[in-house]
């Protein structure tokens, strides 16, 4: 099948490289100069952990090629997958449709014969069928269907989710659109991954459910992690002995600074969007929105109280700036609202992450940037683990404290503990829904 990808960003590339590793042949477009010279040349522009050499082997097989032109990528192409971003509006929370829209009425201009038009970006219930009348208005020649499939690849292991999905969510109208996305998918059918054909308005409901329900659970354990500090429960012993039971399931019940990222901040205020639209409101969205919002500020508090009150004038390494491990991805995570809070209060703070600085650089002007966490933790008086990247789930701690002006730890992601700490030789440590000391 020839199939042709609008986006080349986490989820466009990903997609594109693994239905190229199925057979088919992929064209991805993008509009930013920059990504495809660099994609051309074989260097992946963003970091996720395998897709360089898959990439690579499918460019060599000559199955997977690189554009600027729509129109040329199109041709062909029996599927038009829209994977371009769909940010926050400015304002009002609702999703951005513009780069959507745009890029279904670019198609519907370049188009030619029957294709079927895919929306793999997240986007708002009743998108689709916004995208078919686009696309009707602007080629009223031109033959062909819409179809919704959203993505539920996590990046740093987009490539598995993508290949071993739980499930794949086919929205459909037609039985000429559900035969080219079965055979889009046989690799995975053929491997009985599961594929949940359904309705337009359900498959766009199902993503925006998944990850709502994903922030709620992060943010239910973290709010029960605000409650272990002050009775003296241990957040981790109560999440193990709620995850053990089938019903409840044990991942995404790590409490730590709030959820960020590229999907869960924006999905979830889409999503209460949407409610109020409709008169259906999200009270329990909204609540997870706001709770969320109160745990960067509670851990900037934490911070504080380890600093003595005052972070005037203080030294402050962080570990791991990125929203999670293994991504170079910043967008909304804690450490932008965390960080600025330690620099405006007057803190040298020096920054580690082992891909975040090439996006971090401009985000978190004013820190500086080390490469190794034991230089960055060199006379610090507080040392704040803020993303559990493997790099930092062993670290010398005895090493660290020694070198410290003042062994103190904000251990926001619960790696270590505190007698480990104590041993160590820190003489303060907190972490997330446990008790610390200083
Ligand atoms: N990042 C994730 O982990 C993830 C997971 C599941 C779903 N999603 C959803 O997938 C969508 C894409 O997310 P992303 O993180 O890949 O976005 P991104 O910002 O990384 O990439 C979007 C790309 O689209 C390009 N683009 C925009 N308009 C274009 C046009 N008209 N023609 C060609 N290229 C165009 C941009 O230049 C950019 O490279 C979003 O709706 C997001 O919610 C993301």
């Amino acid at each position: 099948m020839k199939i042709a990808m609008i986006g080349t960003g986490y989820v466009g590339l990903v997609s594109g490289v693994c239905f190229s590793d199925f057979g088919h042949n992929v064209v991805c477009v993008d509009k930013d100069q920059r990504k495809i010279d660099m994609l051309e040349r074989g260097e992946v522009p963003i970091y996720e952990p395998g897709l360089d050499a898959l990439m690579a082997k499918n460019v060599e097989a000559g199955r997977l090629a690189f554009t600027l032109d729509l129109a040329s990528a199109i041709e062909g192409a029996e599927a038009v997958f829209i994977a371009v971003g769909t940010p926050t509006r400015r304002g009002d929370g609702h999703a951005d449709l513009t780069y959507v829209m745009a890029a279904a009425e670019e198609i519907a201009r370049a188009a030619k014969d029957y294709v079927v038009i895919v929306t793999k970006s997240t986007v708002p219930v009743g998108t689709n069928r916004k995208v078919r009348e686009v696309v009707a208005a602007a080629n009223p020649e031109l033959e062909f269907d819409v179809a919704s499939n959203p993505e539920f690849l996590r990046e740093g292991a987009a490539i598995d989710d993508f290949m071993k999905p739980d499930r794949v969510v086919v929205g459909v109208e037609s039985d000429r659109a559900s035969k080219v996305m079965s055979e889009i998918y046989r690799p995975l059918y053929l491997r009985d991954f599961p594929i949940v054909t359904t309705d337009l308005e359900s498959a766009e409901m199902i993503k925006y459910a998944a990850n709502a329900f994903l922030a709620t659970k992060i943010t239910f354990i973290n709010e029960i992690a605000a409650l272990c500090e002050k009775v003296g429960a241990d957040v981790k012993q109560v999440s193990k002995g709620m995850g053990m039971d089938n019903r409840i399931g044990n991942k995404f019940l790590h409490a730590g600074p709030g959820y960020g990222g590229s999907c869960f901040p924006k999905d979830t205020k889409a999503l209460a969007r949407i409610g109020q639209e409709h008169a259906s409101p999200m009270y329990i969205t909204e609540a997870v929105i706001a709770v969320n919002e109160d745990m960067k500020r509670r851990m900037i508090e934490k911070l504080q109280d380890l600093c003595d009150g005052s972070f005037n004038g203080k030294t402050i390494a962080v570990l791991g700036v990125t929203f999670k491990p293994n991504t170079d991805d910043m967008r909304d995570a804690p450490s932008l609202t965390i960080v600025p809070a330690l620099v405006g209060g007057g803190a040298k703070v020096r920054v580690c992450d082992p891909q975040g600085q090439h996006e971090g650089e401009v985000l978190l002007p004013g820190v500086q940037w080390q490469d190794d966490p034991y230089d960055a933790a060199t006379g610090a008086d507080l040392i704040v683990l803020l993303t559990e990247w493997n790099e930092f789930r062993a670290l010398d701690l005895g090493k660290i404290a020694e070198s410290m002006t003042r062994p103190a730890m904000a251990d926001l992601r619960n790696i270590y503990n505190a007698t480990v700490a104590r041993d160590a030789g820190f003489v303060a440590y907190d972490s997330v829904g446990r008790i610390g000391f200083s």
